[in-house]
């Protein structure tokens, strides 16, 4: 779809806002970072919408629309009505196919000092659209068009989505447990600067989430690993065949030879993942011990864990450079991004 130069918001999980901008700024070039603001990054291209797609570090892609402002108080839900009434639409990419008794939604999020509820705000946004356009209410499974509110503080930002759960999902996959959420890999894979002679490794692979996404960019090698055989045979059916898959202890990398790797981008066990009674502790030391025989010199990892204590003693022990980079907010816990060095 060719649609001019347009305003675009792209969410993220909550502190790898900075990520997707390097992803946005290299992938569409000329593109115009406007604001950023927990987990939304607001951005102006004139980039075909194909194009746009090709960012895979967010988890969704709006239409930005209009930022208003409201006032705190539940009768200032009027003013939004009014507002609302007046926003245009119906020259919009995207939206040229709206008409009266098109069935919508509005999701609404609200966060600061407000008397009124983030479904009242989208009750009064939806009275708005109503008036203007006819526009009728839908249902999550029968809408035509999904809206997106978000409040913060005075400000309202308002917004067509444009892409749903396939985008972030890439279609069908089966997930294990504890796998992450693809826009997330491809962060972690993004921040470890994919190059095309990349020999590389995820060695607690679980269902290959981030093989799968690294396999998006050339690369020499690509090997995910994993204890667990049932978990092995899962990301075998996830991946291209440009992967390999093996099972394998990241405590004993046996098929790997010293020095052949010089990419590891990896989720070892943290949070929930961690069984009751696991020596973390260990694992970590053993697997770092391991990461440092096969990284090549100059080699690097980018690595997510909350298990901030674990990984800074096997760093040390094994005399790795390792940098906290950024905290996420994932699954209500703080995990952190890692980047080791084998210098
Ligand atoms: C947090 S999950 C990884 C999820 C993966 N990133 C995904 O998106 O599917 C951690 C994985 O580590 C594996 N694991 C635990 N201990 C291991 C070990 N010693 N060696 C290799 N894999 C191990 C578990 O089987 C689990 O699949």
């Amino acid at each position: 779809m060719q649609t001019g130069s347009l305003t675009y918001m792209a969410t993220t999980a909550p502190g790898l806002g900075s990520i997707a901008i390097s992803e946005i700024s290299a992938k569409l070039p000329g593109a115009w970072i406007q604001n950023q603001m927990r987990g939304r990054i607001l951005f102006n291209t004139d980039a075909p919408w194909g194009q746009i797609q090709e960012l895979k570090c967010v988890d969704n892609l709006y239409l930005h629309i209009a930022w208003l402002k409201i006032g705190p108080h539940r009768n200032h839900l009027g003013d939004l009505t009014d507002d609302f009434e007046s926003i245009s639409l119906l020259d919009l990419p995207f939206l040229r196919r709206a008409r009266p008794g098109s069935k919508v939604i509005i999701n609404a999020s609200r966060s600061g000092k407000h008397t009124f509820s983030r479904f009242e705000a989208a009750k009064a946004a939806m009275k708005g659209l109503a008036k203007a356009y006819k526009f009728t209410p839908g249902t999550v499974d029968d809408h035509e068009f999904n809206f997106r509110l978000d409040i913060v503080d005075q400000d309202a930002l308002f917004s067509l989505k444009l892409t749903d759960s396939t985008f972030r999902f890439r279609g069908q996959r089966d997930f294990s447990k504890g796998a992450l959420r693809p826009p997330i890999a491809h962060a972690l894979i993004w921040l470890s600067n994919p190059k095309p002679e990349d020999t590389f490794l995820d060695p607690f692979c679980g269902s290959g989430t981030i093989v799968a996404e690294r396999s998006l960019y050339t690369a020499q090698s690509i090997i995910g690993s994993d204890l667990s055989k049932n978990i092995v045979a899962i990301a075998k059916a996830n991946v291209p065949d440009n992967v390999e898959i093996v099972q394998m202890d990241a405590c004993s990398l046996t098929d790997i030879a010293d020095e052949s790797i010089n990419s590891i981008v990896s989720n070892p066990p943290w949070g929930k993942q961690v069984a009751q009674g696991e020596d973390i502790g260990k694992l970590y030391m053993q697997f770092f011990q391991e990461m440092n025989r096969v990284l090549t010199k100059g080699g690097s990892a980018v690595l997510l864990t909350d298990r901030k204590s674990a990984i800074q003693a096997a760093a040390e022990s094994t005399n790795l450079q390792c940098q906290e980079l950024y905290t996420i907010s994932l699954h209500g816990l703080l995990p952190v991004v890692y980047q080791i060095w084998k210098t």
